[in-house]
């Protein structure tokens, strides 16, 4: 499955045909925010945002536009926020995905809160999955048109005697592997990333980050995937946030194939293997002040090829060398590098472009504290948005 998966639908041809999708998510998390943040309901002439919901919202429009071509299940909202119908599917997904880090489901979740939210998440993708399967069975819908996102992809492969390759069993699992996978860690990367910033010398980190984006793409437009690569502060910020704050304390466990050795220590065959995120990325013999939240660090000399930056020094969110996790690496390493670094790097990076963040009115100081069962933010981050790009270039029509 890992084998189809990169060679038919995460693969290169298949992420530029969809970009003109993605490029509507992010046009719309541009116009979501605005309207949160011009929606003031007290004195003060700008509002706060949940940037919690904001992110996931982005990632799961995302993911359901390039899965099922829909950005809504329900009814569409005229302000570009989720409906009842989309809000109940990303609390299901992060209710499961809670289970998928769990050391030991019992010690963390109670089952019956998963089994509701697996049901969830199914009965809203079944009721599409199922009536495409009637349309691609009764030839309504063909290989020569309207090929327009994933799950037709999934549908109408075909083995080497040209037989349907997956059954409707395995395409509805691949749309939910897919869904879960792609939600969680630009989410959390950006919140983390955001509130650091807002914490920690914001004049220097989130000064330095919104100036490369002004140098870069100026204000006369809204940042685009084709200006990732030059925004490499920006990527250093995301990195930073992925070290200091991965989304889950381990990843989730291998088996060894085989004896091995890693890093001097001998690895029996058939050894369950666990890493710890937390224990890599803060580990105090590779990483200088390791607590501290410092792009800079990601940002090597010129010249230095390794760890972070690829021939062209350009930063990568990938880390090869396992310094600390992002897409991890190998034979069970992320199969959608390039899916999740545009879609961390744009929601990062249209956040900043289009608003100045800082703490709401009357807070004192905005809590960093890890939640007592993840690792995410123990509570949302709120802050208040101020729009700082010229009225017009806020998208204000829903594509
Ligand atoms: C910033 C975004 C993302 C990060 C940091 C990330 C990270 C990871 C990591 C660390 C793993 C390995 C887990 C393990 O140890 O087994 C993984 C696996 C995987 N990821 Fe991602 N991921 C991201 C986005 C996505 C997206 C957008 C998709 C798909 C649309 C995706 C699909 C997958 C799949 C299918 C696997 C399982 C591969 C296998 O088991 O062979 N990921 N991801």
């Amino acid at each position: 499955m890992r084998r189809v998966l990169t060679s038919e639908i995460i693969c290169p041809s298949r992420h530029k045909w969809l970009h003109d999708k993605r490029a509507d998510e992010a046009d719309n998390l541009t116009r979501y925010v605005y309207n949160l943040s011009t929606t003031s309901s007290t004195v003060s002439s700008s509002a706060t945002v949940d940037v919690r919901h904001v992110a996931r919202h982005y990632c799961g429009n995302v993911i359901r536009r390039l899965v099922f071509n829909k950005r809504y299940f329900g009814e569409p909202q005229p302000d570009g926020g989720p409906g009842p119908l989309e809000v109940q599917h990303m609390d299901a997904v992060f209710t499961s995905l809670g289970l998928l880090y769990a050391f030991c489901v019992s010690d963390y979740l109670p089952w019956l809160l998963v089994k509701e939210a697996n049901e969830t998440v199914n009965k809203l993708h079944d009721a599409i999955i199922d009536e495409r399967w009637r349309q691609w069975k009764s030839s309504e819908r063909n290989q020569d048109h309207q090929m327009e996102d994933f799950l037709d992809v999934l549908i109408s492969l075909k083995d080497a005697e040209g037989n349907p390759l997956l059954s409707i069993e395995e395409v509805k699992a691949q749309s939910q592997d897919i869904t879960f996978a792609a939600v969680d860690n630009p989410s959390n990367a950006v919140e983390w990333a955001l509130a650091e910033m807002v914490v920690n010398s914001p004049d220097e980190v989130m000064g330095r980050a919104v100036a490369e984006i002004d140098a870069v793409v100026g204000q006369a437009r809204l940042v685009q995937e084709s200006d990732i690569p030059k925004l490499n502060y920006v990527k250093a910020c995301i990195r930073e946030a992925f070290r200091l704050h991965p989304v889950a304390p381990f990843n989730v466990p291998h088996v060894a194939l085989a004896d091995t050795t890693v890093a001097g220590y001998h690895v029996p065959k058939g050894s369950h293997v666990i890493l710890s995120r937390t224990g890599l990325g803060r580990n105090p013999r590779v990483w200088d002040d390791p607590l501290r939240f410092n792009p800079d660090r990601h940002i090597p000399p010129v010249n230095n090829p390794n760890n972070g930056t690829n021939s062209n020094n350009d930063v990568a969110l990938t880390e090869n060398e396992l310094r600390f996790i992002s897409f991890s690496t190998g034979r069970r390493g992320c199969i959608a590098a390039s899916l999740g670094t545009a879609m961390s790097v744009m929601l990062f990076a249209r956040l900043l472009q289009g608003f100045t963040w800082t703490k709401p009115e009357g807070v004192d100081a905005v809590d960093l504290s890890e939640s007592k069962h993840d690792t995410f933010m123990a509570k949302p981050l709120v802050l208040r948005a101020q729009p700082r790009l010229p009225k017009h270039l806020y998208p204000t029509i829903s594509n």
